[in-house]
């Protein structure tokens, strides 16, 4: 593959859950070294949807602390890797604006995450919340994006985003390059991460082990944080959700709290899952599962903290200031392309 454009974002929140990293940033980062050699790949803050929810005056602090977690995961940075803030360069924004102007309220608010977020069209809910996928169609259209490794919530987006793209080009000219297809993004996400640890895994929250892991989860036994301590790790995973069918198998539709928990295990030791299912296949007793996997996640996380802390600010600073002079070159010369097809310029 080459010539193509990469592109994805994790929102910044106080902490990152162990969810989001095994099931977006890791992927993303291993995605990233791959392919950096022959195309380019964005890897941007968005600040803006952040601010959707909890302003909390911390975002500069956090967001430093995610572009170290790239680092500390292993990605390799070379002249087509370009990270940068969303609110840094304008012409998201700006494009946001013309899409919204394209998109219908229709199609807006069908997306599930909205109704979820909006509990059903609440008339209190911020319009910010609304118009996050138009946004996020901003985000990706600006670069040309071909592909955009997310999780599976987020494939109705890419959708609305292509159809926006579609219905612009229709009606003002060819203007835009569509992201791929959902079904080809997911085969791109398999086929990059070389194994069963794809992306497009969802880790499941730890004790409604039906539903994805989430920040905003309200029990703190749900979801393991990556700044947790050994100590809280082993209190959520032992007081994790199972079931009482009393055998080890991955079977998410029977067995979803083990089959997480096998889950976990492969991505944090590096064992494939295949191979983390036979050891445990005829084991009957859960709490031998959990006490190993609590032992796995603890090592890995302490590993991690400690690379983090070796990497400092002003690194960082200094990876997102040439992200963004590049970003800002790259985005404002399409802006100015679609202003000329729409007539404002
Ligand atoms: P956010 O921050 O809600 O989610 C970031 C990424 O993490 C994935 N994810 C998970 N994956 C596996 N298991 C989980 N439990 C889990 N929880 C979250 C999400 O699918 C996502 O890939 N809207 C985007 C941010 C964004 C964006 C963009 C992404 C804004 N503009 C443009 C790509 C392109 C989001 O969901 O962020």
């Amino acid at each position: 593959m080459e010539n193509k454009t990469i592109l994805t974002g994790i929102r910044v929140n106080s902490e990152m859950t162990l969810g989001n990293f095994l099931g977006a940033l890791l992927p993303m980062t291993r995605l990233a070294n791959k392919y950096s050699k022959n195309n380019q790949i964005n890897i941007f803050i968005p600040d803006l949807h952040t601010i959707i929810s909890d302003i909390d005056g911390e975002l500069q602090k956090n967001l430093v602390k995610e572009i170290k977690y790239y680092l500390a995961a292993g990605l390799e940075l070379n002249e087509n890797v370009h990270i940068y803030r969303q609110s840094y360069v304008p012409a998201h924004s700006e494009l946001c604006w013309i899409l919204n102007c394209v998109a219908t309220m229709g199609e807006t608010s069908r997306m599930i995450q909205y109704k979820e977020k909006s509990h059903n069209g609440d008339l209190g809910t911020n319009v910010g919340i609304f118009d996050y996928p138009i946004l996020m169609a901003a985000d990706i259209l600006l670069y040309d994006a071909t592909y955009v490794p997310v999780g599976e919530d987020q494939f109705q987006h890419l959708e609305l985003t292509r159809n926006i793209a579609e219905r612009f080009n229709h009606k003002f000219g060819e203007t835009f390059i569509l992201p791929a297809k959902t079904s080809d993004q997911a085969k791109f996400m398999e086929i990059s991460q070389e194994s069963d640890k794809a992306s497009g895994i969802r880790i499941r929250d730890l004790q409604n082990p039906e539903k994805k892991m989430s920040k905003s989860a309200e029990s703190e036994n749900s979801k393991i944080m990556m700044n947790d301590d050994p100590a809280k790790v082993t209190k959520k995973i032992m007081s994790a959700q199972t079931d009482s069918l009393g055998k080890i198998s991955f079977d998410m539709m029977n067995q979803p709290g083990i089959s997480n928990l096998l889950q976990i295990e492969s991505l944090v030791t590096g064992v494939p899952l295949q191979d983390v299912i036979s050891t445990w296949a005829g084991e009957t007793h859960y709490g031998d599962l959990k006490k190993k996997v609590a032992a796995s996640v603890s090592g890995y996380l302490a590993d991690f903290q400690a690379k983090v802390a070796e990497i400092s600010d002003e690194k960082v600073y200094e990876i997102l200031e040439s992200g963004e002079k590049y970003a800002n070159e790259v985005a404002n010369k399409k802006l100015l392309s679609v202003q000329k097809a729409v007539s404002l310029r």
